[in-house]
């Protein structure tokens, strides 16, 4: 049977329930998410218990990586489904403040990431969302003090930001990537994904398509322009609003002019309707 986790809603209680897991110098993994938990959340907490003793879950919707125009509000919070998955799993503890309790009164200190922040990619099109991010995590990082923290590929760009702060910051946590999880025709997890509709629901998978198109042509030795041009082709037919689809250098996240300019990544962005798509491929 499964066992509920701890679940603590103020730092010092948080601080106290960390060092008792520590004891016997176990160590700790830190699998960040704002809730809405799907099995790509689960294969993040599963990573995290192969490469840490203990394991805490953090659900925080963070309100300041979400512009004003944004779905803050409606963001999807599904608590007990999240406590069941996380019981199931095995999950030590999960760390579920509250706004006041992550931002009190007089909060005034935001953390403003450059390098892979700056890129011309997510930061294009929520010029806001990085700050926020990366000012959640550093609190994150620093109310747990996990050894390991565990981020999905799926947001790449995110990926990249906050390792290079955890680096940058001397934070003594190594961030872990890892790889997305999609639906059987494709279509990245993603809480957003309950916001298509069923006709929508079709359509969305085409942006894999795109970029294994894309990723296949790159492969077989066409030039970058007519590989990325036809993958660009299939979003627009499939009826998506596109904000970019773009070949990077999968480390600096920095454009490539060449085909040996390797690690590289595809990345893109599209609305279908009023949902937001996010997803990238390895090349
Ligand atoms: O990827 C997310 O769910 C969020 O951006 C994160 C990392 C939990 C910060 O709020």
């Amino acid at each position: 049977m499964s066992r509920s986790p701890m679940i603590v809603r103020t730092v010092p209680t948080l601080r106290r329930a960390v060092d008792s897991l520590r004891t016997r110098r176990a160590t700790v993994a830190l699998v960040p998410t704002m809730g809405a938990l799907h099995d790509g959340h689960v294969s993040l907490v599963d990573l995290a218990k192969r490469r840490a003793d203990k394991v805490v879950v953090s659900i925080f919707v963070n309100p300041t990586q979400f512009a004003p125009t944004e779905d803050f509000g409606s963001y999807p919070r599904t608590w007990k489904a999240d406590i069941a998955k996380l019981a199931a799993e095995k999950v030590d503890l999960v760390w579920h403040p509250d706004v006041k309790a992550m931002y009190p009164d007089g909060f005034s200190t935001r953390i403003l990431p450059e390098g892979p922040a700056t890129v011309g990619l997510e930061d294009r099109f929520r010029p806001h969302f990085f700050g926020g991010v990366a000012t959640v995590v550093a609190k994150l990082f620093a109310q747990v003090r996990p050894d390991v923290a565990i981020f999905g590929e799926k947001d790449f760009q995110q990926l990249r930001v906050v390792t290079r702060m955890a680096t940058d910051l001397d934070l003594g946590v190594k961030v872990i990537g890892s790889k997305t999880v999609r639906e059987r025709d494709g279509l990245a997890m993603s809480s957003r994904n309950v916001y298509l509709s069923p006709e929508e629901r079709q359509i969305a998978p085409e942006l894999y398509r795109a970029m294994k198109e894309s990723a296949r042509l790159l492969r077989s030795g066409t030039e970058i322009e007519a590989a990325m041009a036809a993958g660009t082709e299939i979003i627009k037919r499939a009826g998506f609003k596109l904000d970019y689809f773009e070949l990077r250098h999968a480390e600096t996240l920095a454009p490539v002019s060449s085909r040996d300019e390797r690690p590289m990544r595809i990345l893109v962005a599209a609305k279908l309707g009023t949902t937001r798509l996010i997803d990238n491929m390895g090349v």
